[in-house]
C-alpha cells in the first residue's frame, strides 16, 4: 500500500468547510491536495487555500480549489505538509522539495500544522537527511563557507547543469551534519549567517504527525 497516500488521506479528514487550509509541497502533500480537490468537487467541502509552492498552487487550481493570499486572512486554520525527517518531539527537516521558505511561512501562520509522512521518515535523531538551507544568490560562495564552518558538508543543489532555483529566486545549499544533537541551537546558528534566507529545521511548528504504514495503518503523534 502507498504509505504516503494513506497518511495524506487520513489528514484530510481533519479539514472542515469554512477553513483556510495551507497546502504543502511534495509527493505526500500531492495526495492531500488530490483528496481535498475530490471533496471540493463533490460540493461537500468549501474551503480556501494558500499553497506553499507554485507547483502545489497549480495542482490546487486545476482541481478547483480556491487560492487566496495572506492579504485575505488573519490566520490559516490547518496546514497539511510532508517532511523529510521528523523526530519524536515533532522537530522536522523539510525542504527536500525546495519549498522550505514558503512552507515555514505558512506553518508559522497556521493554528495547526499536520505533518504527513511515510513512517520511515520518523527518526530518533534528525540529521541523516542533509539539511536544506535557502540562501541568497548574491555572495552564496561566502554563505557556503560559513555553513561549512558550522561543521557540515555543504552541497549546492543542482538541477542538471545549473544550480536549482527556488520559487523565491534563491539557491539551496544541502548541509550534511550527521546526527543533530540540538536542533533549536543549530537552527539559530544557521539563521544568524548573513546570506541565509531560511533553513529547513522546523522547531515547535508541527502539531501532529500522521505516519502512514505499508499495511494501511496510521501512527499518530502525539
Ligand atoms: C518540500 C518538503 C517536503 O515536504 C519534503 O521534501 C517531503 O517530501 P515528500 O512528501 O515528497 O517525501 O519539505 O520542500
Amino acid at each position: 500500500m502507498n504509505a504516503k497516500k494513506i497518511a495524506a488521506e487520513h489528514a484530510v479528514t481533519l479539514v472542515e468547510s469554512g477553513m483556510v487550509v495551507g497546502l504543502g509541497t511534495g509527493s505526500t502533500a500531492y495526495w492531500a491536495i488530490e483528496k481535498i480537490g475530490e471533496r471540493v468537487k463533490s460540493g461537500k467541502l468549501k474551503i480556501r487555500a494558500i499553497a506553499t509552492s507554485n507547483r502545489s498552487e497549480e495542482q490546487a487550481l486545476s482541481l478547483g480549489i480556491p487560492i487566496i493570499t495572506f492579504a485575505d486572512i488573519d490566520q490559516i486554520d490547518i496546514t497539511i505538509d510532508g517532511a523529510d525527517e521528523a523526530d519524536h518531539a515533532l522537530n522536522l527537516i523539510k525542504g527536500g522539495g525546495g519549498a522550505l521558505l514558503r512552507e515555514k511561512i505558512v506553518a508559522s501562520n497556521s493554528r495547526k500544522m499536520i505533518v504527513i509522512a511515510d513512517e520511515r521518515k520518523l527518526v530518533r535523531h534528525l540529521g541523516k537527511f542533509p539539511l536544506p538551507v535557502e540562501t541568497n544568490i548574491f555572495g552564496w560562495e561566502k554563505t557556503f563557507q560559513r555553513l561549512e564552518s558550522l561543521g557540515c558538508i555543504p552541497t549546492l543543489r543542482m538541477e542538471g547543469e545549473r544550480p536549482y532555483i527556488t520559487d523565491n529566486n534563491n539557491y539551496i545549499i544541502d548541509c550534511s551534519f550527521g546526527e543533530i544533537s540540538d536542533p533549536p541551537a543549530l537552527h539559530d546558528r544557521i539563521n544568524a549567517i548573513v546570506g541565509v534566507v531560511e533553513n529547513g529545521l522546523f522547531i515547535g511548528l508541527a502539531s501532529k504527525l500522521i505516519a502512514g504504514c505499508d499495511d494501511g495503518q496510521v501512527k499518530i503523534l502525539p
